[in-house]
């Protein structure tokens, strides 16, 4: 496993990419933040060594190395989801390679549907903590004590300086935002009423398919994270309609120009 993080990162390197502060992956339909990236090199994913293939349609699958908010980025154009056959190895490989390549802060979105019903819809919710709910643990297996310890610490897996910075720049811009427990649930199927009501009464005010994967890798590696749900779609099991893809994908663009602000603000205040 260190051999192939080391030869990916070998040759993101060769490509020209040096020193990214900030690595960064957009979730569903939440890609446009990649636009105001001064991109200087941009890599597809199939040509990096040992990089799983995103699968998904609305994800593009590429690296983009450039400026924002006047850091040096990384930017994952394009993630991956343990529901599209990948293992949690997988899927948490590129945050391996990114801290490889001296990255220290970790940026997620995504689209996640608001099982508190106080959350509206395209509005915005920093995650301060999460429940893993996918059927296994990125660091099962050998530990990689180069990167981090066997039994890391997760009692604070969202950083909270960046937290209060995010509340912070959200009251300053008008963003409206919300603070709540991100739950990652396997998909790829939406969760039927019984399932809502169960992950509510876990203590979960949003649910999503992604990000805590990372997360976990990420804080394995002392990486410091912030991560933002866009709240895509109501989960009320006593009123359920049903799921439209094509309103969780409009939800999620009509809440990113927030997203984008509040990101490209968070990075310009590091
Ligand atoms: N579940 C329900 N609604 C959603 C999800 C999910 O995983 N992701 C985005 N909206």
């Amino acid at each position: 496993m260190m051999k192939k993080i080391k030869e990916a990162a070998d040759f993101i390197r060769g490509k020209g990419v040096e020193k990214p502060e900030i690595g960064i992956i957009l979730g569903t339909g939440l890609g446009n933040l990649a636009n105001d990236v001064q991109v200087e090199i941009s890599i597809e994913y199939k040509d990096i060594p040992h990089f799983p293939l995103s699968t998904v349609e609305s994800h593009s699958g590429k690296l983009l190395y450039g400026n924002l908010g006047g850091k040096k980025v990384l930017v994952m154009s394009g993630r991956f989801h343990f529901y599209e056959g990948y293992s949690l190895q997988e899927v948490t490989f590129p945050v391996r390679v990114m801290k490889m390549l001296g990255v220290n802060y970790l940026f997620v979105s995504n689209a996640a549907g608001a099982i508190n019903l106080d959350l509206p819809k395209a509005s915005l919710m920093i995650i301060d903590d999460h429940i893993n709910m996918l059927p296994g643990n990125p660091l099962v297996g050998k530990n990689l004590d180069e990167l981090g310890p066997r039994f890391p610490d997760m009692s604070q897996p969202y950083d909270a300086e960046l937290i209060l910075k995010m509340e912070k720049i959200a009251a300053e811009k008008g963003i409206k935002i919300n603070k709540g427990v991100y739950v990652a649930w396997i998909g790829p199927n939406m969760e039927t009423r019984a399932e809502y009501r169960f992950i509510k009464v876990m203590g979960a005010d949003a649910v999503g398919m992604s990000t805590v994967p990372e997360v976990i890798v990420a804080n394995h590696m002392g990486m410091k994270v912030a991560a933002v749900s866009v709240i895509t779609d109501g989960c009320d099991p006593d009123n359920l309609e049903p799921a439209n893809i094509d309103d969780i994908i409009h939800n999620a663009m009509t809440a990113e120009k927030d997203l984008v602000l509040l990101f490209e603000s968070l990075i310009q205040e590091l």
